[in-house]
């Protein structure tokens, strides 16, 4: 059994960690902590975890945490994990980190969009991105993953293939996302409010979104090329879920059924992403609460342009389910252990 930590057990990721690993053949919880006041048990703070977990969540206790765990992960808003992470990993821990702080190479970069000051600049050269079809033999051996974002991981999955192909035009890719309440957090904020966001439905950050390096680091990334795309995301009135319909120019004419043949090919043996059939398209009611990402591609030879939709739950693919995922792939677990 492999003894698992979880800090930020109280967040929307720390608790869908928790429900998932439950369900996991191999792992056991051992240790879960958060910024609480009072220790309390998890299964009166989330009565549906009554009769699962007996465990007590308290303040992080690092001697404890090394004492108790083989692998711990980190739910904790950015920088909370820069006073951890080193100490993990100096003892020997395995560390999948699902904030930020890791993800950003360029350090300028990540200050700029995050306006903190990174504080543990020498483990962000050994983080590996967490995106297992990219990554997989990288993430079987490293030590310290840093897990994608959620608008990242529907992003990336949705236009690599084609950007890999050589057939859209690099710099003319536009991002429209869109995303449930929960991608934010449980945070008591003023524009998080039922009343604000029910009947609501707006963009944010437009253009200047902490996602949008991430998105274009991985994208030149795979793409061997500088890719800088305009990225919109916005806020519907869901719980969870992230939709994502991007657009791109063809370099040339092509037809569905030649860039349908590239992403069914692109993900043929890939466990959790399902390149749907010509015509349909994703939809939320079909991700959430699953690991799959669903994606569609939408030619119009004439106009020469390309729309692919993309859709994942913000917790499952876009976080915890992703998380889980990189812990099977690094212990040789099944990947999809605790994950279907
Ligand atoms: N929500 C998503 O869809 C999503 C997707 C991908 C990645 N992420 C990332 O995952 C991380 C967690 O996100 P979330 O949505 O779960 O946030 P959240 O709901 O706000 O939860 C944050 C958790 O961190 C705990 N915490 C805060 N400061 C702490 C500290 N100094 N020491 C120990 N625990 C501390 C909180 O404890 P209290 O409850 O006691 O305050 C809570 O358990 C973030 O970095 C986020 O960007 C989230």
């Amino acid at each position: 059994m492999l003894n698992i930590g979880i800090l930020g057990a109280t967040g929307y990721a720390g608790e869908e960690l928790i429900d998932i690993l439950l369900k996991h053949k191999y792992a056991r919880i051992a240790y879960l902590a958060a910024k609480i006041d009072q220790p309390d048990n998890i299964s009166s703070i989330f009565p549906k975890f009554k009769g699962r977990i007996d465990l007590v969540c308290t303040e992080p206790k690092l001697d404890e945490i090394i004492a108790k765990c083989d692998l711990v992960f980190l739910a904790l808003p950015h920088t909370q994990s820069f006073g951890i992470v080193p100490k993990l990993l100096k003892a020997g821990k395995r560390v999948i980190d699902l904030s930020a702080d890791y993800r950003l190479k360029d350090i300028p970069v990540y200050e700029k969009f995050y306006k903190v000051v990174h504080a543990d600049k020498d483990n962000v050269k050994k983080a590996v991105y967490g995106l297992p079809e990219f990554y997989r033999e990288e993430i079987k051996a490293a030590k310290l993953i840093a897990n994608p974002g959620c608008y990242p991981t529907a992003a990336i999955l949705a236009t690599a293939p084609v950007l890999i192909s050589g057939l859209v035009e690099e710099d003319c890719i536009f991002i429209d996302a869109k995303s449930g309440v929960s991608g934010a957090g449980r945070r008591a904020v003023n524009d998080l409010m039922f009343t604000e966001v029910n009947e609501n439905f707006k963009a944010y950050k437009v253009n200047v979104h902490q996602h949008m390096p991430e998105i274009d680091q991985e994208l030149s990334g795979v793409s061997k090329k500088t890719i800088k795309t305009n990225f919109v995301p916005h806020l519907l009135p869901v719980n969870r879920g992230i939709l994502e319909t991007i657009y791109f120019k063809l370099k040339k004419s092509a037809d569905q059924k030649q860039v349908l043949d590239i992403y069914k090919r692109f993900y043929k043996k890939e466990p959790f992403v399902r390149v749907l059939d010509e015509g349909k398209n994703p939809q939320l009611k079909d991700v959430v609460y699953t690991n799959y990402c669903d994606i569609a591609v939408n030619v119009d030879p004439e106009k020469k342009t390309l729309i692919v939709v993309a859709a994942i739950d913000n917790l499952k693919k876009g976080a915890s389910g992703q998380a889980v995922q990189n812990m099977n792939i690094m212990h040789g677990f099944a990947e999809s252990e605790g994950l279907v």
